[in-house]
């Protein structure tokens, strides 16, 4: 898992201006995020810009397309792996996890655009 350098953001909270949020966990750390986001949108808004790594050589991978063609964005989602983050809606209580191997098989493509998985 990789914060962004320049935002060091960390969580949203209820403070900066939104009334409503959604409260999920990552890894067990707990995120706010705004009702609409996607999974994905609610990672990095936290500045959260990778969340697993490649099977082959453990480059790290987050958001890369956004609209659920290169599925470079895999995590688990309330125990279930493999989802796509870039698509799945936050919901209240959601529990997302970066321990699960992604699907697919592993490359020694580089880094050239979300070949590796
Ligand atoms: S970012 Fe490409 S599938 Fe999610």
């Amino acid at each position: 898992m990789t914060r962004h350098p320049k935002t060091q953001a960390g969580p949203r909270t209820a403070e900066d201006g939104g009334t409503s949020v959604v409260h999920l966990t990552l890894n067990g750390q707990e995120l706010l995020a705004h009702p609409g986001q996607t999974v994905g949108a609610a990672l990095i808004d936290a500045g959260i810009q990778s969340w697993r790594t490649t099977r082959k050589n453990g480059r790290p991978r987050g958001l890369f397309c956004g609209i659920g063609i290169c599925y470079d964005c895999l995590i688990t989602v309330d125990g279930a792996p493999n989802q796509r983050a870039c698509l799945v809606p936050v919901r209240e209580g959601m529990q997302l996890s970066t321990t699960a191997a992604p699907v697919g098989p592993a490359t020694d493509a580089p880094n050239d655009g979300g070949t590796e998985r």
